[in-house]
């Protein structure tokens, strides 16, 4: 089958089209047949061998942590967080999935994993959002974003984004109530949380801080301010996330689909600024 590895550090050229034998599961794992995993920017600081620290790897490595597709065994369609997606099958421990959501093609839940969870946990878990609350999302033109707008809706708050002009359009379909160019600014202030979902420096901090009520909190998913946290797999939000997307609450929105064997291509896309949202890629 193909596994698309890398073997060493590097540009996308260390993405390798492999040819490997089929994994076959162990005790509570589940061999998946994959209909798609997403790219996610996690995977260049993977490649480039900057995450170490965070998630230590083994070379050779099958990239791809967001995975959709069906258990070979029992023809369950599934999605998950996991390792080794960018590839025609996968072994996964069976608890670390979810049932797909059953309203949209199997291949679009690929965008949910990680940018859902990421957005679940910055909106519920750590902003603690509350109905009538005012939330400034900078980045919400992003795959994290996209989910972050449309969950801090769902709890009730009144949302200010920011996107450039290429997502600004996006941004107001999900339901962003405003959206600011963040690259004209100014933002607007008195937010009681902001959630920073994209990787600035210190004066776009301090701006983001200055945003802020006196005690609101600020939730950051890059660099290291306020409350900054790593998304943990939860198959239960998963799974609600799967709900909200089957009772039509929320919508996953992929802006491009690719064939697996373009993973560099994408890789090179996206360090150059030309993707924006999600993007899936088919075996
Ligand atoms: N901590 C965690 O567990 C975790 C999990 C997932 C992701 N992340 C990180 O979170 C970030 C977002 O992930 P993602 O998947 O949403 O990435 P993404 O799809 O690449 O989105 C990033 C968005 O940030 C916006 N942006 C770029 N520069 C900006 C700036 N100076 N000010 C405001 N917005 C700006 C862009 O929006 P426009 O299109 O409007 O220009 C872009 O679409 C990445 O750095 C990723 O590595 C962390």
């Amino acid at each position: 089958m193909r596994a698309m590895r890398i073997h060493r550090y590097g540009d996308p050229s260390v993405i390798q089209d492999d040819d490997v034998p089929q994994p076959e599961p162990g005790p509570g794992e589940v061999l998946i047949r994959v209909a798609a995993t997403s790219f996610n920017p996690s995977d260049i600081g993977v490649r480039r061998g900057l995450l170490q620290d965070v998630l230590p790897i083994e070379l050779p490595f099958t990239l791809g942590g967001d995975v959709a597709g069906t258990v070979v065994a029992t023809g369950e369609r599934v999605f998950g967080r996991v390792t080794g997606a960018a590839a025609d099958y996968l072994v996964a421990p069976a608890a670390t999935l979810a049932a797909a959501p059953a309203t949209i093609p199997l291949a679009q839940a690929a965008a949910i994993p990680i940018a859902g969870l990421t957005a679940w946990q910055a909106v519920f878990e750590h902003a603690g959002l509350q109905p009538g609350q005012r939330v400034l999302i900078n980045g919400a033109g992003g795959g994290v974003g996209g989910f972050a707008v449309q969950l801090a809706k769902h709890a009730g708050a009144y949302v200010i984004a920011t996107a450039s002009p290429r997502s600004a359009d996006v941004v107001r379909n999900q339901g962003a109530d405003e959206v600011v160019d963040y690259t004209r600014g100014p933002l607007p202030g008195g937010a009681d949380a902001v959630l920073n979902l994209a990787d600035v420096g210190p004066a776009q901090v301090a701006e983001l801080r200055a945003g802020l009520r006196a005690g609101g909190v600020l939730v950051s998913v890059t660099v290291p301010v306020g409350v900054h946290f790593v998304a943990r797999n939860d198959p239960g939000q998963l799974a609600e996330l799967a709900a909200l997307i089957d009772a039509g609450v929320i919508r996953v929105d992929v802006s491009g689909s690719r064939p697996l064997t373009e993973l560099a291509a994408v890789h090179r896309d996206a360090e150059a600024g030309r993707l924006r949202g999600k993007t899936i890629l088919i075996p």
